[in-house]
């Protein structure tokens, strides 16, 4: 089996390690990466390829920066001509970066199945064009890989088939458990910025919305600069964040404020170790809100909302927006007031199944599903007179989800659960499903009748 990879920047590289490196042992799996150029500094890039011991890229499409539509474009078309070469099997997409939207259209159209690693991740705010990628991208694939069951609930709400959905866990988190060790022991960040553990707070920003405005910008830079009076704050700048610091002439005023580091974006093992010793986070960013819910590092997300709506009901992640004045009263509160940081401290991540294996899940499942010639999604067999079919029916019994599954004809499928007060039910092979649960089912009409024996 063929499997290309697509990656185009930073957060992408640390997704696709734990997945390259499990079908390292699937002697059968011929594994292709291509690098789309979306980012290209040796920061924003290559310090990855060493830090997570992945190879060069065979292919290297070049796109760089652009317009979203230049740079998805780009990618279009020069990865169209790749997968004609190679025709690979199965593509697999990570994220929403747009090099991950671009990836997964040139194949789909191609008819060459893909599978979406972080798929069902939403923030329900299309004014993030990682929004619009994702739920484009999962609208096309064809095999699903949520990292969480929320995630996997978004899924099925969106009309995703649970056939086509695999939770198998964080692959970021993969990646951090691997490397967490190796970052305590060989990086030397500390000694060179000349820090001390919880003697600094860490801060990554680069959303868009938050950066590319004079407003969002300025509210970030106050922030930041009125923290500094009371601890140091080390801040690894974003190529975006940095040009538009420039553009709106702030930057220099960062620079002065007395207390900030203000450095180049560093490689994961170093980052790694600024986060672990920090005594917090301030960040916008997906992936170090999810790395500091699972080290323990509290975190304030300085965005109006997140796709990891249980770290907020859990509190180990507090949504601070991009107002400086709430910025800054949650860092003090932080600062100040130990009670209430033990508390966060003490919190245990809402996620205990990120256990550092969804890569080798997925490995094992993408093979399976090859053995199988499952790789593609079948087009529905369910439609009848144009409209597809929908059974409603009340369990009789305590019964085990996969009984259900098991005793079910294969051309009727189980689209979603809900529970006796109506709520949606996650569903995976451990979940009982309760007398009065009602199930809703998907199929032809005539293989509905036979649902009575086994309810
Ligand atoms: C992209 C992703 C975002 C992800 C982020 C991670 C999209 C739509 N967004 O945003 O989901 O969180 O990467 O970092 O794909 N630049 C450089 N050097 C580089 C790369 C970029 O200078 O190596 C500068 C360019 O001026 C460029 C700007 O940064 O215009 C933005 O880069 P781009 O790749 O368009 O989006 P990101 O903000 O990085
Ligand atoms: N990261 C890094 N160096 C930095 C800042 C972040 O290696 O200077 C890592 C961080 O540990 C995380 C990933 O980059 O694994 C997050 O990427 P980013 O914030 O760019 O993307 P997002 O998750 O917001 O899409």
């Amino acid at each position: 089996m063929k499997i290309l990879f697509v990656a185009g920047g930073r957060p992408n590289f640390m997704k696709v390690a734990p997945v390259w490196h499990a079908m390292e042992k699937y002697k059968d799996i011929k594994k292709i990466l291509v690098h789309t150029g979306q980012h290209y500094d040796v920061e924003m890039s290559d310090v990855f390829f060493r830090d997570l011991a992945l190879p060069q890229p065979n292919v290297n499409l070049g796109v760089g920066s652009g317009s979203h539509g230049e740079q998805t474009g780009l990618i279009l078309m020069r990865l169209e001509k790749v997968l004609q070469e190679e025709k690979p099997d199965l593509v697999l997409v990570f994220g929403d970066m747009n090099s991950t939207l671009a990836g997964s259209l040139a194949s789909v159209k191609l008819r060459i199945p893909v599978a979406h690693v972080q798929a069902g991740w939403r923030a329900r705010d299309n004014r993030m064009p990682e929004e619009i990628n994702r739920s484009i991208v999962d609208r096309i694939a064809d095999i699903h890989f949520p990292e969480t069951y929320e995630d996997c609930l978004n899924l099925y709400h969106e009309g995703i088939s649970p056939d086509r959905i695999f939770m198998v866990g964080n692959v970021m988190i993969d990646s951090l458990l691997s490397h967490i060790k190796l970052a305590k022991k060989r990086s030397r960040i500390l000694t060179d910025l000349n820090l001390k553990k919880n003697e600094y707070v860490i801060v990554t920003a680069h959303r868009p919305e938050n950066v590319d405005n004079i407003k969002g910008l300025t509210n970030i830079v106050d922030a930041l600069c009125k923290i500094s009076k009371n601890i140091t704050v080390v801040y690894p700048i974003h190529p975006r964040t940095k040009k538009r610091l420039k553009r709106f002439n702030l930057l220099d005023k960062l620079k002065n404020c007395k207390n900030i580091r203000a450095i180049k974006p560093v490689g994961y093992i170093d980052f790694l170790k600024l986060l672990y010793n920090s005594r917090f986070a301030l960040t916008d960013s997906g992936a170090v809100q999810e790395e500091g819910i699972t080290l323990g590092i509290p975190c304030l997300t300085m965005r109006q909302n997140t796709e990891l709506y249980k770290s907020i009901e859990r509190g180990t992640n507090i949504l601070v927006g991009v107002d400086s004045k709430n910025i800054v009263e949650y860092a003090m509160r932080l600062l100040n007031d130990k009670k209430f940081y033990q508390k966060i401290k003490r919190r245990k991540s809402p996620y205990p199944y990120w256990d550092g294996t969804a890569g080798e899940q997925i490995a094992k499942i993408v093979y399976n599903l090859w053995k199988n010639k499952n790789l593609k999604e079948k087009p529905s067999n369910f439609i009848e007179n144009g409209y597809p079919v929908y059974l409603v029916m009340e369990n009789m019994r305590t019964v085990m989800y996969k009984s259900i599954k098991k005793a079910l004809p294969p051309n009727i499928k189980i689209v979603e659960v809900f529970d006796t007060n109506g709520n949606m039910v996650a569903l995976d092979s451990n979940t009982k499903i309760e007398k009065g649960y009602k199930i809703k089912f998907f199929g032809g009409k005539d293989s509905m009748e036979s649902l009575s024996h086994i309810m």
